[in-house]
């Protein structure tokens, strides 16, 4: 089975207080930068969860603008709206998107094309859903084999918490080859005009902050038992040491590519 990220209100606001300031929250300008989203624009963010590409193309566009988050995710969408509660956000299915052809100008994905067990639909549905001279966006983690820290964890999670585990974890790798993104844009009528990779940075407080965000604030959570937690919490400690600052916090390598299309 494809793993579609869904998770709890819980875990959700988790998402939205640790997860997005550690993580996503640094993708977001730069895949609004190289979509080039602009003053007046409207915007779709798409597998939107709670929002932060959205907000950020938000201040882009200014009052002229508009934006609309779209996400499978009930949950997602109750913090989503908590937080920014002047936008649109709908709940909807990246495979059938709830709008008429050519309703945007710019249409973003960020860190969501991998939960999708039809991505070439839902790049179709992206590439539909925008005006003839329309973007569309992506950003997606890169192969594992480009993740110094994240490549031995992943090995970690499928050693000490199980075979569910790995195969979310499997997912999360899953869209990063370049030449499989540029066959899937070709595959809905699309043609790749830009590809930046860019090595961010997870920033946690602590190892043990790395390790409880990444999995409260993810399906992992529900898939771990007690013991599989501290193991895994034990290993961190060995695996991200090299990333760890004299105030004890710690930076993360990972590695991603941003993609940008037009029809
Ligand atoms: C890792 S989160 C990324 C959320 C957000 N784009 C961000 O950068 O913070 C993945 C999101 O994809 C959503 N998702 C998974 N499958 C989906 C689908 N078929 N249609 C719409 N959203 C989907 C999940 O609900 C989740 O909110």
């Amino acid at each position: 089975m494809t793993e579609t990220f869904q998770i709890p209100l819980e875990a959700a606001e988790v998402y939205e207080e640790r997860f997005v300031p550690a993580l996503f929250g640094q993708w977001a300008p730069l895949l609004v930068e190289e979509a080039g989203v602009d003053r007046g624009h409207r915007v779709l963010d798409v597998a939107c969860g709670t929002g932060i590409v959205a907000r950020t193309a938000a201040d882009k566009v200014g009052p002229t603008g508009s934006v609309v988050g779209v996400d499978l995710n009930e949950a997602m969408l109750v913090v989503a709206r908590r937080v920014r509660p002047d936008l649109e956000w709908r709940q909807g299915d990246a495979a059938e998107l709830p709008f008429e052809d050519g309703s945007f100008d710019v249409a973003l994905c960020q860190m969501a094309l991998m939960f999708f067990p039809d991505r070439a639909q839902a790049i179709a549905e992206m590439a539909r859903v925008v005006t003839a001279d329309g973007v569309v966006a992506i950003c997606v983690p890169a192969d594992l084999d480009e993740q110094p820290a994240y490549g031995p964890l992943d090995a970690a999670v499928g050693e000490l918490a199980g075979s569910e585990a790995q195969a979310l974890m499997t997912t999360y790798w899953s869209c990063g080859d370049l030449g499989y993104l540029k066959k899937l844009f070709a595959s809905a009528g699309m043609t790749v005009t830009s590809t930046r990779t860019h090595v961010g940075t997870a920033k946690y407080q602590s190892i043990d902050d790395a390790v409880t965000t990444e999995l409260e604030a993810t399906p992992l959570g529900e898939m771990v038992s007690t013991e599989a937690y501290d193991a895994l919490r034990q290993r961190a400690r060995d695996l991200l040491q090299r990333y760890v600052a004299d105030d004890g916090s710690v930076d993360i390598p990972l590695a991603g590519h941003l993609v940008v299309a037009r029809r």
